[in-house]
């Protein structure tokens, strides 16, 4: 078998212009165009990468992006005082602070400053809570598109034997909690899980969110099972790749992600579907 390769570049072309353009123009129309801020502490030079891609996702869908760049020694109180700005401006409807931050600050101190209302990125203690008692007003921007890539591709969830390898608040607690709403049982591990292997063979569901070159291999995957890869990694040449072996993977599993275009665009996409809601909710 080898494995169909889910093309999330596609997918997220047709999301946005289907889901998030027409939905921007009619908010512009009715006078609330939907507007994200966005805050980059520090010059880490992956997160001026998936910032710069942000903007620009804002800007080809009609939605407007304004970005703080503050230096890595910013002061935490000078940041909460820009978000406590923020959440009180009308004109923005999402604020999204990217990670990781700076030791010295407090990531979730930062992130419960943000106004439930306005945290498009669903990592706000409410959002996580909501998310638990399966009632989010956002869900996590990975996750969420995740679910959408199983929802498009026709992958069946209820019944379904899943494995989210990873446990970050920002990916793998959350995909759980979908996966686990979306009727599938669910196994959460971790690049630390003993005999790993073991949990995977028996998935038809396989979310790999670790940050670990090679961790999921040909051997450790179920025939026909879908394999999604969240991570983004170097291998040893400086190329672009994900936490599974995509070339070995590809021949046993039914459905792979790649690394880049798989997972990244959905991210983006899901971002820009989230603000387009928060614009929608302040409009009324
Ligand atoms: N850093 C890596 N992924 C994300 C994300 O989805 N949101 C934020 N805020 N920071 C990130």
């Amino acid at each position: 078998m080898t494995a169909r390769i889910i093309d999330g570049t596609l997918l997220s072309k047709r999301l946005r212009s289907d889901k998030v353009a027409q939905r921007a123009a009619a908010l512009t129309e009715r006078g609330y165009p939907p507007r994200l801020a966005v805050i980059l502490v520090g010059n880490n030079a992956a997160s001026q990468i998936y910032v710069r891609n942000k903007i620009k996702a804002c800007e080809a869908n009609g939605l407007h992006a304004v970005c703080d760049y503050y230096p890595a020694e910013l002061i935490e109180a000078n940041l909460l005082v820009r978000i406590d700005q923020l959440n009180r401006d009308p004109r923005i409807h999402g604020i999204l602070v990217q990670l990781p931050l700076p030791p010295h600050i407090d990531a979730y101190k930062v992130i419960a400053a943000i106004a439930p209302e306005k945290d498009v990125d669903g990592l706000h203690v409410v959002n996580m809570g909501a998310l638990m008692a399966g009632k989010p007003l956002f869900r996590p921007c990975t996750p969420y598109g995740v679910m959408k890539i199983f929802e498009l591709e026709n992958i069946p969830l209820t019944g379904a034997n899943a494995v989210v390898i990873g446990r970050s608040n920002i990916v793998g607690k959350p995909m759980a909690m979908l996966l686990v709403e979306a009727g599938a049982t669910v196994t959460i591990c971790s690049s630390k899980t003993r005999d790993l292997a073991v949990h995977t063979r028996s998935a038809e569901i396989v979310v790999a969110a670790t940050g670990t070159w090679n961790l999921v291999t040909a051997d450790m995957v179920k025939p026909g099972a879908t394999v999604i890869d969240v991570g983004i990694n170097r291998d040893d040449k400086g190329q672009l790749c994900g936490d599974v072996d995509f070339a070995g993977v590809h021949k046993v599993a039914g459905h792979i992600t790649p690394v880049p275009g798989g997972v990244g665009p959905m991210t983006i996409t899901m971002l820009l579907v989230n603000t387009i809601a928060a614009a929608e909710y302040a409009a009324g």
